[in-house]
């Protein structure tokens, strides 16, 4: 398998523990890439007792050396990014860890998040539950080719000229449309004036800076934000974000082509969670839901929301292993399982009365789709001190296994403790 260069990406709702496998995955790659979404992630990683959670910044952050790029795909909220930076310990610069930001990233504007607000509430019980981030109106204005990129914040020309353009289309909207209070240009362009001279000395052109670091044999890492189920064409829309996270989007918003890729990794949760609105198939209204939220801490690292708990959905992750190309699945969170009595896992939907296998993507269909599981034996142990896969007890290995031999994809890695270091390492 190609090695030099692995696609990183969430197969569920998001929330799979991704900072972490990333975590694990940054110490032996050169380069970690984000490449779509923006503060709605929350990446938690905990090293040396210490825990850090990226919403912006590449989680590679940590290790010396390395080479962070924020891609063209995503959409910074540069004071975000400023606290981020500012709250790294080690310093960047005292570990040699170059960070560098596209300048055709998009910026998330004060209105984007306005209007997320805004439009939230006038959906009203059709709401999606967006993170409040600015995301989905940020991506709108950049498919309308409205949005303020990286680069415009350090060309006063250009940044005055768009922003009047702003002014004089959003105005109308938020006043008339939602009697919200008019846009100011002065305050917008100072904002964005002093967010250009902070964010101007990481701009380049990531797309150069990839294609470098491959012709010298680098190794490259690109990290997935969120999940396939929420992915803006193959996720349960509407209940999806604005960008794509499938592997795909890798290449778009991570600026090589797809025939540089080499393996792609699939994090997946041994249970599945999801935040927000829209159809969850194997959600656990009862005791086994709340105790994964308990036992898990399944509460979202950028809204502190509560997590809606519940069984690992096969039907779905098959449908997230065609859709990426998924050649090796990073298990997370085995751990949780421990003393959870029966374990369920979903093996196909009824729906309509028939017994499906194919996940249906569309939200309608979804909804009523009815999980049938299959029980499997569990186990009681306290598994965090595992390092090897011969260690774990004969349940949870009959656990991992079913779950390769459902899916036809090799688990590399299985994550069985919140720690840096409570790994299973088997080949990724
Ligand atoms: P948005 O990305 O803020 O527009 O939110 C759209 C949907 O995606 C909502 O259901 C959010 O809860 C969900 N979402 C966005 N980012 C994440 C994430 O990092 N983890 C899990 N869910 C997310």
């Amino acid at each position: 398998m190609n090695d030099q260069v692995k696609v990183l990406v969430g197969a569920q709702w998001g929330d799979e523990g991704k900072g972490r496998a990333v975590d694990v995955l940054a110490k032996d790659a050169d380069v970690v890439v984000r490449f779509q979404g923006g503060a709605n992630a929350g990446h938690t990683v905990i090293a040396g007792g210490k825990k850090h959670v990226f919403h912006i910044l590449p989680s590679g952050m940590l290790y010396p050396g390395r080479t962070c790029v924020i891609g063209n795909g995503l959409v910074i909220d540069p004071d975000e990014l400023e606290k981020e930076i500012a709250e790294l310990d080690p310093k960047p610069e005292a570990i040699g860890v170059k960070l560098l930001i596209s300048y055709a990233a998009h910026i998330v504007m004060p209105y984007h998040k306005k209007m997320d607000a805004l439009a939230e509430a006038a959906r009203g019980e059709g709401a999606i539950g967006t993170t409040g981030r600015g995301i989905g109106p940020c991506y709108v204005d950049k498919y309308n080719r409205a949005g303020i990129r990286a680069e415009d914040l350090v060309s006063p020309r250009t940044l005055e000229k768009k922003l009047r353009t702003v002014i004089d289309e959003k105005n109308p909207i938020l006043e008339k449309v939602y009697g919200a209070p008019a846009l100011n240009f002065e305050e917008l362009y100072e904002l964005a004036a002093r967010w250009g001279r902070f964010i101007g000395p990481y701009l380049g052109d990531s797309s150069l800076e990839i294609d470098s670091a491959i012709s010298s044999g680098k190794r490259i890492l690109f990290e997935g934000a969120q999940g396939t189920l929420l992915d803006i064409d193959h996720g349960t829309y509407p209940f999806v974000t604005s960008s794509s996270c499938v592997s795909g989007g890798a290449s778009v918003g991570g600026a090589l082509g797809p025939g540089r890729f080499g393996r792609v990794i699939g994090v997946v949760k041994a249970y599945c969670t999801r935040v927000g609105e829209g159809p969850f198939p194997t959600e656990d209204f009862g005791e086994a839901g709340k105790r994964l939220r308990e036992s898990g801490a399944e509460f979202g690292a950028t809204t502190g929301r509560p997590r809606r708990c519940g069984w690992l959905d096969l039907v779905a992750l098959n449908y997230a292993v065609k859709v990426n190309g998924m050649d090796t699945i990073a298990l997370t969170k085995l751990d949780v399982l421990s003393g959870i009595g029966a374990l369920k896992v979903c093996c196909a939907y009824e729906l309509d009365g028939k017994e499906h296998t194919a996940f249906p993507s569309s939200a309608t269909i979804l909804m009523d789709a009815k999980p049938l599981y299959r029980e499997m034996p569990s186990w009681d142990e306290d598994i965090s001190r595992c390092r090897k896969f011969q260690d774990l007890p004969k349940e949870a290995r009959d656990y991992v296994r079913f779950i390769e031999e459902s899916t036809s994809v090799r688990v590399g890695m299985i994550g069985v403790g919140p720690g840096r270091e409570d790994t299973i390492l088997l080949d990724i």
